[in-house]
């Protein structure tokens, strides 16, 4: 094995969410060694303009190329919106963001052509999900939603309580009497697709976590037969981030705090 195959797949985020994304990697992709960095002294993203969301993509990327890795993975849906082809364009290992995946997955699984988007206000803002569905099908109809109450929500740990019905219920109700498919362009659904399959029965719900692992398998073509490791490392360490991430893990972690946005 060559030595930038024994690096460890990099994966950032804005914050806890992008545990999501990690946990469908280490299922699909158990031999490799996982850094993952989530930005929780500047998240949220998804309120931030396109100028800081790129600044602090592209600071998050260079940090985790500094460290070594042999792909990166962005998992965070507003970094991947604004942010991926200048990341593309600034590393040289493959990198991998969580929009297209979701895109494809979504246009495979609709029947009627007409797909939802969730995400937060500046994933929708960029229609980065509403491109990428176009360029596979150009027949497609796209409806996007903003729904900027959820992460906090989530965050609470309300994955199945009445307060989180009652707000998916206001951001959904009118999205799926017009699509049959509704992409979680967001970190953090996933942990309430449950909840939504529960209320929103005839729609299929497609998580972009588990078709990114797919992507990220795709591109580097794993076949490592050892227990892998994770590293988390975070910019501001919390006890709550500690919480959220063994409920989205569901494993014991350890968390270490790091500075990147120093030149
Ligand atoms: N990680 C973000 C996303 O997937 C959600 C949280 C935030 O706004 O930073 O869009």
């Amino acid at each position: 094995m060559g030595a930038m195959e024994r690096l460890p797949i990099g994966i950032f985020d804005s914050g806890v969410g992008g545990l999501t994304v990690l946990k469908s990697m280490r299922k699909l992709l158990p031999g490799e060694d996982f850094i993952y960095f989530g930005d929780t002294a500047r998240v949220p993203y998804g309120t931030k303009s396109e100028r800081t969301i790129i600044r602090y993509s592209l600071e998050n990327a260079r940090f985790l190329k500094g460290i070594g890795i042999k792909a990166l993975v962005v998992a965070c849906n507003t970094s991947s919106a604004y942010a991926i082809d200048i990341l593309k364009e600034e590393l040289e290992v493959p990198v991998i963001g969580v929009i297209k995946p979701g895109a494809s997955a979504a246009v495979r699984s609709t029947k009627s052509g007409s797909i939802g988007v969730i995400g937060t206000n500046a994933t929708i803002k960029s229609r980065a999900y509403t491109k990428e569905i176009l360029a596979l099908n150009p027949f497609a109809r796209v409806v996007g939603r903003a729904c900027p109450l959820l992460v906090p929500i989530i965050e609470e740990g309300l994955l199945n309580d009445e307060v989180t019905r009652i707000v998916i219920r206001r951001y959904l109700d009118e999205l799926v009497k017009e699509v049959d498919t509704v992409v979680l362009g967001c970190t953090h659904y996933p942990l309430i697709k449950d909840t939504l399959k529960e209320i929103y029965t005839d729609i299929n719900f497609v998580d972009s976590a588990d078709e990114t692992a797919k992507a990220v398998r795709e591109a580097i073509g794993s076949k490592r037969e050892r227990e892998g490791k994770v590293r988390i490392l975070v910019s501001d360490r919390t006890e709550r981030f500690e919480r959220i991430a063994r409920m989205i893990l569901e494993d014991e972690i350890e968390v270490e705090e790091v500075a990147v946005d120093k030149e």
